[in-house]
């Protein structure tokens, strides 16, 4: 298989992973417990009833890891901070040995040429400010940028590239309508005062960074998905509409152009969306910001269907809609493989985001077989080695296209605690033994280095 690119020479390659989903020992070195820790403890609601205790150990692998990055020959690694362990508590001074840590992580990148990406906020946040209210609760927006402070305080002069927060529609519709990811509540009109307080920690948190001075670029990372009406009634038209509306405009367009879309608020005013929102808030979520980051996995295809989302919670205030799968091949999650929606979704957001960079922060699979466990040392993941290879040249087509995508990020570098799906679901490229932390370099990972060291062609498979 070859891939040719023809992305430029300073087209940003990496790799994307998050401090819960790998690090382990969230108590090392005065940590606090976060969301996820709860979650993952009570009984029904991570597959296998496993949590991060361990992860990736990566927490006490770093260094090696580092090595394990660095001999892929990527330009950049995307990693994220745990507040926890920089503020145990969600408040107060900064717990100086969490800091330590990524003190030496980003130390260790610069050592070996790689480029230190960082998100604030990948979903673990500090189980005391659940406790006082979470993401619906407005406080938390305020607390956040005190975290960005922290944290830029001890980085700010090394980091390339900050995002505030990761997929924020993630955060605010699983956790809290959803109720499939931390903290689990399943109450929609929670869910959009989330939304509306992860988007003004965003705007607070630019601002505390640029106040702190930071060298890197600065952003926020969201899961756009075009959305394509699976039937050709008006109701088919309006449940995309409404999915398009909750999954992608609520959050690019205060971003990028101030306001929430009308047809949204509507939607969402009464769950008491506009009651969230306060006069100045809109000034300070779409001040303007250097990157955009975007994670691609598929689309979403819905059609109108009554009643079919009123117990799901997946789009609050929108109790019809049905979401289909297209036919054609999909992953060990039931993810439909639509490469050339990335390729869409990155003309949507330029013409969203204008002259913003855009990069895509993350894009991979989880496949079932075999890429189980390595055999005589292999680990042969042809499926991924073509989802990948698929995916990057529909990054390259939209950059042939005019689209300003300046980097690609696979997720994940390894197999790491998946969310609900525990350690079920691989992403990585390296394989993970989670009995001995054994990392193994699955094909997947041989290509991508073959691709990055040949210069945006390679055969493959
Ligand atoms: C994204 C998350 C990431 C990982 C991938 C598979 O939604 O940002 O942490 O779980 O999905």
């Amino acid at each position: 298989m070859t891939v040719r690119t023809d992305l430029p020479p300073d087209f940003v390659w990496g790799v994307s992973t998050s401090a819960y989903q790998i690090e382990g020992r969230v108590d090392l070195d005065g940590g606090g417990r976060s969301i996820w820790d709860t979650f993952a403890a009570t009984p029904g609601r991570v597959r296998g009833g496993v949590g991060g205790e361990v992860a990736a150990d990566h927490r006490r692998r770093m260094v090696d890891d580092v090595a394990l990055i660095a001999s892929l020959g990527v330009d950049a690694y995307r990693f994220s901070i745990s507040w926890p362990r920089v503020q145990p508590g969600g408040e107060g001074p900064a717990n100086q040995r969490g800091l330590d840590f990524y003190d030496r992580l980003v130390d260790e990148l610069l050592r070996r040429g790689i480029d230190p990406v960082v998100t604030l906020y990948h979903w673990d946040l500090p189980q005391e400010l659940e406790d006082r209210g979470g993401w619906p609760a407005r406080e938390t927006a305020l607390r956040f940028a005190d975290y960005a402070a922290l944290v830029a305080d001890r980085l700010g002069d090394r980091v390339v590239r900050w995002s505030t927060v990761n997929e924020p529609w993630c955060s605010a519709i699983l956790g809290y309508s959803a109720g499939v990811h931390a903290p689990g509540l399943r109450d929609p009109s929670a869910a959009v005062a989330a939304a509306h307080h992860l988007l003004l920690a965003h705007g607070l948190g630019v601002a505390a960074l640029r106040d702190a001075g930071v060298t890197g670029g600065v952003g926020l990372t969201l899961n756009p998905y075009p959305v394509v009406a699976a039937g050709d009634r008006p109701e088919d038209h309006d449940a995309a509409r409404r999915v398009d509306g909750i999954a992608n405009r609520l959050w690019w367009d205060p971003v990028f152009r101030g306001t929430y879309p009308d047809d949204v608020r509507a939607d969402l005013a009464p769950l008491g969306f506009d009651d969230h929102v306060g006069d100045t808030d809109m000034a300070v979520i779409s001040q303007p910001v250097d990157a955009l980051g975007l994670n691609y996995y598929r689309r979403h295809h819905v059609r109108h269907e009554a009643g079919a989302s009123a117990e799901n919670g997946m789009w609050p205030g929108s109790p019809d809609v049905l979401s289909v799968e297209p036919p054609g091949e999909h992953t060990a999650l039931g993810w439909a493989v639509e490469p050339d929606g990335l390729t869409e979704v990155l003309h949507q957001a330029a013409t969203v985001a204008g002259p913003v960079g855009l990069f895509v922060d993350e894009n991979g699979a989880a496949f079932q077989d075999p890429d189980r466990a390595p055999v005589d040392g292999v680990v042969d993941d042809p499926a991924r080695v073509r989802f990948l290879r698929d995916h990057v040249a529909a990054t390259a087509l939209a950059r042939t296209e005019g689209v300003e995508v300046r980097g690609y990020f696979v997720w994940s570098l390894m197999d790491n605690f998946e969310w609900a799906e525990g350690y079920e679901s691989r992403f990585g490229i390296v394989h993970v033994d989670f009995e001995t932390q054994q990392r193994t370099l699955k094909s997947s990972a041989e290509w991508y280095r073959e691709l990055l060291a040949g210069g945006g062609a390679v055969e493959a498979g």
